[in-house]
């Protein structure tokens, strides 16, 4: 994770196969099953920093030499929450590093006149508000939907979450530290800014589109 003109709630991942994978990705002519598979797999690595503050306890394993006290994850309640549609794209990448996570779902539009987010559904595990919350969707751009999403689940009692996206914009990460201070952000590239209709640039063109070729 590299030094960055944020808060120290946000971290931007600074390893050359995430940058590699991510120019691909950024790369209009990349077909739509490549861009999903890469989708998943920048996923999965950001997942890796980003449950690097996981508890650890110990338990006794008896090796082919002998009987030793080891290390092995806490067991700590986690969700996966995609914000629909192009958040689905990451949950795979996610489970990957965390098979027992739990996942709930909130769909989110734009407008794309006022650029306004509306939740337009929401299903979480029975127990969310005991769960760390890991929020994934690819864009970061105005962070309109990140904080809408990141209300709703405050609302439903949740205070330890995190966000995860492939690229943000700077206003997007700003919105976020300003309304959410607690949250953290992990972010696979940091862009110059948005363009007029919103997207991010350099970027990657619309995420859901891309993953899912509906364009
Ligand atoms: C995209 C993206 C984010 C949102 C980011 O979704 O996946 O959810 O835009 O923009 P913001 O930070 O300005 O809110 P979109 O609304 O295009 O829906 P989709 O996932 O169905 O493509
Ligand atoms: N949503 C996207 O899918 N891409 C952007 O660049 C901005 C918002």
């Amino acid at each position: 994770m590299s030094q960055n003109q944020f808060g120290p709630k946000v971290h931007v991942m600074d390893h050359p196969l995430v940058a590699h994978k991510l120019t691909i990705m950024r790369d209009k002519n990349t077909s739509v099953k490549d861009f999903r598979e890469l989708v998943s797999e920048v996923g999965m690595f950001i997942t890796y920093e980003a449950m690097r503050d996981l508890p650890l306890t110990t338990k006794e394993v008896e090796t082919p030499l002998c009987k030793a006290m080891l290390p092995t994850l806490a067991g700590k309640k986690i969700a996966v929450v995609p914000i629909l549609r192009a958040g689905l794209g990451l949950v795979d990448g996610v489970l990957r590093m965390m098979p027992s996570a739990r996942v709930g779902h909130i769909g989110m539009y734009r407008d794309e006149e006022t650029l306004e987010p509306h939740v337009y559904f929401c299903k979480m595990p029975k127990d969310i508000a005991e769960r760390e919350v890991m929020i994934v969707d690819p864009m970061l751009a105005t962070g309109g939907s990140a904080d809408a999403a990141i209300s709703e689940m405050e609302k439903r009692g949740c205070t330890n979450i995190k966000l995860m996206v492939l690229v943000a914009a700077p206003v997007g990460i700003q919105l976020i530290e300003k309304n959410h201070p607690n949250v953290e952000i992990y972010c696979g590239a940091v862009d110059e800014c948005l363009n007029e209709h919103g997207y991010i640039v350099p970027g990657l063109g619309d995420a859901g589109d891309r993953i899912f070729g509906t364009k």
